[in-house]
């Protein structure tokens, strides 16, 4: 939430920031700026996107600036509210992902020292705080001023008594600096500065940066120096492009043969699965995670408990705390996360880690906060931008197959015959999802017919009950209809009385244990008036006579066929969301990456 950039070098500041920006602008949308040092600070911002941004800013010299692009969370979305912020003076700027905790103290005391507030946010107490206590030196002012501060904070500074350097810090928020031959990046996360360097290094919680022309120096809040590693994002700086794709969605969502591939890359092989981190074992698995990684951990529970036959209970992320949860040595606890970054995940791995259980995180993006507090399977999804996760669902899914897999050899629960067996069936799984991909016209017919409707249900049994809840979420969140997703097996316990004559329901009837008890769901509502669209096996010649529209997915095992289904459900909330010219990359509200709790 919020993306924070900046930029120190020998090329002009403002189509660089104003890049950056674009290219974080998945992280919040509702207001941007930008601050760029000359003899002095200009600051241009406004309520909007970035190009409402571009638009009302002439064009500023100087070769080093910051800028924020706003998820507003203190204060509504509006030009005052923008970032950046300034002190009286205009002579220190800030910017600020995060929450100050005690801004409304700290900012009664700068009003009584005669500091004048310009907007509603917690994030321009900094600016003032800085100014009020200036020392002449930005980095120790900064420093000095964290030090009074509470909260969660990723935020670069500048100051025109200081102009060449660009201070930033970091605790609990996202924040990673790009190092090319003369110049500087400064992102909240590694996609935005792909396109100018692969080398990056992470600031950790508690640590400074100064950024000159000299080079970056990092040290700890408290003074000491850091030595740090230069890291090399192995990313391809085009999958964070839309190569010519209507949306960042749609791409990824094209992406994902090509993605099942490199999430099982060297994973399987004549012995079966071997996971880079050796998985230990537990008396119980844990699962916990938000939003769609959370439905990727329903499903997970499903398939461990049936691979590997250990008992696994999934966890909310945002609860798990308030469960007080009883943890022990014996207990495994893996967070999932696409970001890495999500603050009630985060703070959940965090729980874990007083608990002293075991625990690992699956988890997409290198680099971000969770993968310094456990070991981590990666998904190798690439940059996801879509603000609705698709690709690093589907990737997701594939690892907690190999999981389960790894566990039940390990523990002895599946023979070498069946890890063969379903080694072979994994392997088919980019296959079918091309297929799936090159009959998305049907998806795409059929979603154009039910576009205008104002509610859907989504149903599924099994290991499709998961996949049933991801449908109905991809659907509400880009195309702000109401859909609600429930397993077939509650309808009579309550759902039934949300049928009415007309209303669309997508059932999930694909081949498995469960599949004719979903027959027998389909008529029930169908007896009451609902229009069914089947999910179902190609081969499946009996689902056309209980549903009124088919959508197909090939021939597949019973606990693969979800990732397809997965697919033809992205497809489909898609497709609807476009058909209703929704700004499908940027739903209402929402933004990528939740690192406020
Ligand atoms: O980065 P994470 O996987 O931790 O994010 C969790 C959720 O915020 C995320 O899955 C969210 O629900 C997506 N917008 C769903 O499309």
């Amino acid at each position: 939430m919020c993306g924070i950039v900046g930029y120190l070098g020998s090329s002009s500041a403002q189509p660089v920031l104003f890049d950056l920006l674009k290219r974080l602008e998945y992280r919040g949308y509702d207001s941007a700026g930008i601050a760029i040092m000359n003899e002095s600070i200009n600051v241009f911002k406004t309520k909007g996107s970035v190009d409402d941004l571009i638009s009302v800013t002439p064009d500023l010299k100087g070769c080093s600036g910051i800028g924020h692009t706003r998820w507003a969370t203190h204060g509504k979305a509006s030009s005052e509210n923008a970032h950046p912020h300034c002190c009286d003076t205009d002579k220190i700027a800030v910017v600020h992902n995060g929450i100050i905790e005690n801004y409304i103290e700290l900012r009664e005391k700068l009003i009584n020292s005669g500091h004048e507030f310009r907007s509603e946010t917690d994030t321009e107490v900094l600016p003032h705080l800085i100014e009020e206590h200036y020392n002449n030196d930005l980095e120790s002012t900064v420093r000095h001023a964290l030090s009074m501060v509470r909260g969660s904070y990723a935020l670069a500074a500048i100051s025109s008594n200081d102009p060449d350097k660009i201070v930033v810090a970091r605790k609990d928020s996202p924040l990673v600096l790009g190092l090319g031959e003369t110049d500087f990046f400064i992102a909240s996360d590694v996609s935005g500065i792909l396109k100018y360097t692969k080398n990056v290094i992470f600031l950790n919680d508690g640590e400074i940066a100064v950024i000159s022309h000299d080079g970056v120096k990092i040290t700890t809040l408290s003074g000491k120096t850091v030595d740090k590693n230069i890291e090399t994002i192995e990313w391809d700086a085009k999958s964070a492009e839309k190569s010519g794709y209507a949306h960042f969605m749609l791409k990824e969502i094209f992406e994902q043969p090509n993605v099942i591939r490199e999430t099982f890359s060297g994973r399987m092989s004549s012995e079966g699965v071997n996971l880079e981190v050796a998985v230990p074992d537990a008396r119980r698995i844990i699962i916990t995670a938000c939003g769609t990684s959370y439905h990727a951990g329903l499903f997970g529970r499903y398939v461990i408990e049936r691979f590997a036959r250990i008992p696994v209970n999934v966890e909310i992320a945002s609860e798990f705390r308030y469960i007080n949860p009883i943890v022990d040595s014996n207990d495994l606890v893996i967070a999932i996360t696409q970001s890495g970054e999500t603050a009630d995940t985060f703070a959940a791995v965090r729980e874990v880690n007083l608990e002293k259980s075991q625990k690992f995180s699956i988890v997409n993006v290198p680099g971000s906060s969770i993968t310094r507090e456990s070991n981590n399977i990666f998904t190798r999804a690439g940059p996801e931008i879509g603000v609705a996760a698709t690709k690093s669902f589907t990737s997701q899914l594939a690892v907690l197959l190999l999981l389960a897999v790894q566990l039940g050899r390990v523990r002895k629960k599946m023979s070498t015959a069946c890890v063969n067996d379903f080694v072979y069936e994994l392997k088919q799984i980019s296959g079918k999802i091309q297929q799936v991909l090159n009959e998305a016209h049907h998806t795409k017919e059929c979603a154009q017919v039910f576009a205008d409707s104002d509610q859907f249900l989504f149903m599924g049994r099994g290991a499709n009950y998961p996949i049933a809840l991801e449908g109905a979420l991809k659907l509400k969140e880009i195309s702000y209809i109401k859909a609600e997703g429930f397993p077939a097996g509650e309808l009579k316990h309550g759902p039934l009385a949300l049928i009415y004559d007309g209303i669309p329901v997508v059932a999930i009837a694909t081949e498995g244990v469960a599949y004719e008890k979903m027959l027998g769901n389909i008529k029930e509502i169908k007896a009451r008036g609902a229009i069914v669209i089947g999910i179902a096996n190609e081969s499946d010649t009996e689902i056309k006579k209980y549903v009124d529209r088919v959508l197909r997915i090939p021939d597949a095992n019973p606990w693969i066929s979800p990732l397809l289904s997965s697919v033809v459900l992205q497809l489909f909330a898609y497709y609807v969301a476009d058909c209703r010219g929704c700004e499908i990359d940027k739903p209402r509200n929402l933004a990528k990456s939740v690192t406020v709790e």
